[in-house]
């Protein structure tokens, strides 16, 4: 892309012509993330196991930006679901230009509680629908200019987190996955993930474990004192998916208010 500063400052973040499939946008970021990527010019797939939540959102999608969408039900732990997904968009838009991988789920288990059984659920939900779904988008990808997969990493991947041990594992796995993939996918396709830190997504945070007060203590740990917005997180798939990111490719990029400081320097606490 031609340097422009000057005549165009905000165009380089603009996604018009893009046909984008996002993964768990029933969800809190997911569907913030259909929003502002609708906002900015693209076409939005809602793809969730849930189809009632991804319609809600294609709806208020349609009616806040004007724009076209589609709403479907896939379980990305299908193959067959994930091919229907990618079959659906073509035949609505055309074209798949980006992909977000970012169905996930983890909850709270006792460290030595895990079976087998639990660990490879979390890994096929997590990690290994993702690398499914971005099999089945690449040769399509290839064919757009600046195409791009994104996956909504965690916190939890990049930190020991023993008390998430089979989410934490998969979403450490994807987060090393999306290197890979970025590693060979250049320079048609840029692969690119988020570490996420705490969202707020409702229901969803009090279901895997947490309860109000650990909430409060864990906004008050950020360096920002609040927990995330899943607008927060929409921004910033909004970068990593525009011309402005052209030149973007294998990074994980954390978006986490800052994390949790402690000061390395020992107290009497
Ligand atoms: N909220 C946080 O604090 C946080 C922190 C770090 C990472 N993340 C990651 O961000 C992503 C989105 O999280 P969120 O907070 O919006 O969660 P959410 O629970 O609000 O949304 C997740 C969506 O995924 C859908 N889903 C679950 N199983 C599915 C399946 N098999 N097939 C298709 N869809 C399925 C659910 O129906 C739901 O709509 C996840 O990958 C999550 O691990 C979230």
């Amino acid at each position: 892309m031609a340097h422009d500063p000057y005549q165009r400052m905000t165009s380089p973040f603009l996604l018009n012509d893009s046909v984008v499939i996002i993964t768990g946008a029933g969800g809190a970021i997911g569907g913030a993330t259909a929003e502002v990527l609708a906002a900015a010019g693209a076409s939005v797939v809602i793809s969730d196991l849930n189809l009632e939540t991804a319609q809600a959102v294609a709806d208020r999608v349609t009616r806040e930006t004007g724009r076209e969408t589609l709403a479907i039900r896939t379980d990305v732990t299908s193959e067959s679901e994930q091919q229907a997904l990618v079959d659906a968009t073509l035949a609505k838009f055309g074209r798949i230009t980006a992909l977000i991988n970012n169905v996930g789920w983890g909850e709270y288990t006792p460290l030595w509680d895990v079976s087998m059984e639990y660990m490879m659920k979390s890994y096929l939900l997590n990690t290994v629908s993702a690398y499914h779904l971005t099999k089945l988008c690449v040769p399509h990808l290839r064919k757009q200019e600046n195409a791009s997969v994104t996956f909504s990493g965690s916190a939890v991947g990049t930190t020991p987190s023993p008390e998430f041990i089979s989410y934490s594992n998969a979403k450490a796995a994807l987060l090393h996955m999306s290197k890979s993939l970025a590693a060979m996918s250049g320079p048609e396709i840029r692969c690119n993930s988020i570490v996420i830190g705490s969202v707020d997504n409702g229901e969803a945070t009090l279901k895997a474990g947490y309860d109000p007060e650990m909430l409060r203590r864990l906004s008050e740990s950020f360096v920002m004192k609040r927990r995330g917005t899943p607008y927060d997180i929409a921004y910033a798939f909004q970068y990593l998916l525009s011309p402005a990111a052209a030149w973007v490719t294998g990074v994980q990029l954390e978006v986490n208010g800052g994390g949790s400081y402690k000061s390395k320097m020992p107290t009497n606490d």
